[in-house]
């Protein structure tokens, strides 16, 4: 089985694999720099939508069987984004502010783009940097399409984000292997494999560090992947705890998770990374994700 070299970090084992043979769920984020959520919900029900809310935050709609979110009119309108309950979490996590200089360094498709701006309310700024310029182009599209008006997209290689300014907030979403998306859904059987990418951890590594190099003293960043592998989650935190001065923060969300690694294998990583988020489809029916906020001291 694809995920067995996970069956002694992944808790009830059983329970996570068992939990792969659902579909993932769709989930609606409500825009509401364009409408109330009231407003919306209130839209789509009359669509015959079935909504649940499924956070605290009112911000998510869990919406029974909806095959294709984007072509209803009010996702054109930009009254809702379809994004992965974990994904709203990691903006929630980055906890920006109005006032904040906020870069988001792996940006496009831009649904965490989007929702940081809209926890902003439009105000401060957000850098969206994304290095492929046919993906800023649909990141830009989305954020036009949602009414960010705060937003300056910018087409760097993260890793060489020029280090002119600092910001409060920096998110480092990094490309990973994705395992966390892998559902095999009612009928199928988990994909074999995901093609292997060479490279890939040095290069989160890379962004990691200068994710953290562009953050003012005091600043915070959030690193996330959308998979499970020891190696791409807490191995890139603890090579930044080696190389930087960054503490490792609690994430004071409530939504269900385990705790980050302090052993994988024979490698052992600081205890300040068990305050990092692993984020189960068994615990959150969602993508599976990591997450883990870093402060830079004053
Ligand atoms: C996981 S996706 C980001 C998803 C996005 N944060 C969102 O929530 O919609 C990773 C992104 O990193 C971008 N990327 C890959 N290598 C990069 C690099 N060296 N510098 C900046 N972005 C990069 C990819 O083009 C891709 O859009």
């Amino acid at each position: 089985m694809r995920f067995s070299r996970y069956r002694e970090i992944i808790p009830e084992f059983s329970v996570f694999c068992r939990s792969l043979y659902a579909s993932l769920p769709t989930h609606l984020r409500v825009n509401t720099l364009k409408a109330s959520t009231t407003e919306i919900r209130l839209r789509l029900e009359r669509r015959g939508l079935a909504l649940a809310p499924t956070d605290q935050t009112g911000l998510v709609l869990l919406v029974a069987s909806l095959p294709q979110p984007g072509t209803l009119l009010e996702y054109a309108l930009g009254l809702f984004h379809p994004q992965a309950l974990s994904s709203v979490v990691t903006a929630l996590a980055m906890a920006p502010t109005p006032d904040h200089l906020v870069l988001d360094l792996c940006a496009s498709p831009g649904s965490k783009t989007s929702l940081l701006a809209q926890l902003m309310k439009n105000r401060g700024v957000v850098v969206a940097n994304d290095s492929s310029s046919t993906r800023v182009a649909t990141l830009t599209a989305n954020l036009k399409r949602l009414g960010v008006t705060n937003t300056v997209v910018t087409c760097y290689s993260g890793q060489q984000f020029p280090l002119h300014g600092r910001f409060h907030r920096v998110l480092v979403d990094v490309p990973c292997s994705a395992e966390g998306t892998l559902r095999t859904g009612v009928h199928g059987t988990l994909p074999a494999t995901i093609r292997p990418r060479p490279g890939l951890v040095v290069l989160q590594r890379a962004l990691l560090l200068r994710a953290f190099d562009l953050l003012e003293p005091g600043g915070m960043l959030v690193y996330s992947t959308c998979t499970y592998d020891p190696q791409e989650n807490e191995g890139a935190i603890q090579f930044l705890l080696e190389e930087r001065p960054g503490r490792v923060k609690p994430i004071d969300l409530d939504f269900p998770h385990s705790p980050g690694l302090t052993r994988w294998q024979e490698t052992m990583y600081d205890p300040s990374i068990q305050h990092c988020w692993r984020i189960y489809p068994h615990q959150l029916d969602t993508v599976g994700f990591f997450l883990a906020r870093v402060a830079r001291d004053l």
